[in-house]
């Protein structure tokens, strides 16, 4: 069977990044919204942007009014400075937050409407030209062709989803990353590594999205911990940039699976960061899938150097969920109870989290798609050891 394969038109990595990429940005228009958050401007991170935009005489607009979960209103705010202030491209600088809203905001300005309309359905025209600097690693949505917004009258995370998402340029450029404290670091790297192993476990994978996702998950086994203890190390910011791409990569060429669909109604119900609650599912999902993709994982185990000579499969399938556990406890990934969620009204949320999630498609796309019934056995599992 014959794929499609997906990439930034452009990626520009590695240190110095923003500078290399000067030349390129030019090309992409005469005037940039910049779409970020408020810890951006604090941080200088949009000043450094800014002053090469003043280098290369490209005008610019600032919207940092986004936050950690952009809604369908942020949305609507920034189409109307862009097309008020004759801005003609997009740029987006922080975590997936700002650069999700800014990939939603070029998709209503090239298609008209509203955010909303496009949930589930494929984008008529083309995005004005965008750049994607991500700062965390990572949701990889500098290489993804998603978006996700929160819908605030249905309170769902809704998930854009089309090629025409893709951005012109990704600039990749670790030094961004240096200043994210660890709790930002562990569940933005587990988000990382949920993206690589969801990828390699769909139904949807292929030779190519394989490549990327086995190269992601080794290169986050062995740095994210690191990168975690002693946040100044360049090297492994720079391993962990370079996974959270090549997790984009291959989960936008394949797709992600259970842990995602689970997590989204987690974060529009509870508010819980993205990459925390899909650390806290990663390892329960992980758990409940195994039985049906043995090989995968055991070949994980083996790519991760956590499988012994004479393991059977079934027993390097169990290392492997049992490393992913390990390295979860390392990074004092919280709870549901410890982040401060009642127990009533997360059960009282149960049934409409498990529906949403199926609606979202995305637990479809498990090798042995899971039921309703099944996701509501996970959710509950969050809280009781016993169940599953
Ligand atoms: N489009 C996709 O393919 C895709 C994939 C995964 C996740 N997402 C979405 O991305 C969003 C989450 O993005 P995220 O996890 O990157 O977090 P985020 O953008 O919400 O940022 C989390 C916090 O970290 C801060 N931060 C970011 N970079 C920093 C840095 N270098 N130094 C200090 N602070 C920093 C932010 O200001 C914010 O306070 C969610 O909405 C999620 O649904 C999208
Ligand atoms: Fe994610």
């Amino acid at each position: 069977m014959a794929n499609i394969f997906l990439t930034p038109n452009y990626i520009c990595m590695g240190e110095g990044a923003l500078q290399h990429s000067k030349e390129h940005m030019k090309k992409l228009g005469t005037k940039a919204l910049v779409v970020t958050d408020a810890s951006m401007i604090k941080l200088n991170n949009v000043k450094k942007l800014t002053k090469v935009l003043d280098e290369i005489q490209i005008e610019y607009e600032v919207f940092s009014d986004i936050n950690c979960e952009p809604t369908n209103h942020m949305v609507d705010a920034g189409i109307d400075i862009y097309k008020d202030t004759g801005c003609n491209f997009l740029i987006g600088i922080g975590g997936g937050s700002p650069l999700d809203t800014m990939k939603a905001i070029g998709a209503v300005i090239g298609n008209g409407g509203n955010v909303c309309d496009y949930v589930g359905k494929p984008l008529k025209n083309p995005m004005p030209p965008t750049v994607c600097i991500p700062t965390t690693a990572g949701t990889g949505t500098e290489a993804s062709k998603a978006s996700v917004i929160t819908n605030t009258k249905t309170n769902v995370k809704m998930l854009l989803n089309d090629p025409k998402l893709m951005a012109e340029l990704a600039i990749v450029d670790p030094e961004f990353t240096l200043t994210a404290p660890p709790s930002v670091t562990a569940a933005t790297g587990i988000d990382a590594l949920t993206h690589a192993i969801e990828a390699y476990l769909s139904r949807k994978s292929f030779l190519m999205s394989d490549i990327y996702a086995v190269s992601a998950i080794k290169r986050i086994f062995a740095n994210l911990y690191e990168a975690y203890t002693n946040g100044g190390n360049i090297h492994a910011r720079n391993q962990m940039a370079v996974a959270s791409l090549e997790a984009g990569i291959s989960f936008t060429n394949s797709s992600v699976t259970l842990v995602h669909g689970m997590s989204r109604p987690i974060g529009a119900l509870f508010h819980v960061p993205h990459g925390l609650s899909n650390a806290m599912l990663l390892c329960k999902c992980l758990e409940f899938i195994a039985p049906c993709v043995v090989d995968r994982l055991s070949i994980l185990a083996k790519e991760i150097g956590c499988y012994q000579v004479g393991m059977s499969d079934m027993d390097a399938a169990k290392s492997f969920v049992e490393e992913t556990k390990k390295l979860c406890g390392q990074l004092h990934i919280q709870t549901l109870a410890e982040y401060g969620i009642d127990r009533g009204e997360f059960f009282a949320a149960i049934d409409k989290m498990a529906t949403d999630a199926i609606a979202s498609g995305s637990p479809g796309n498990t090798r042995v798609p899971p039921t309703k019934e099944d996701l509501i056995q996970i959710y509950k599992s969050l809280w009781d050891e016993s169940i599953l």
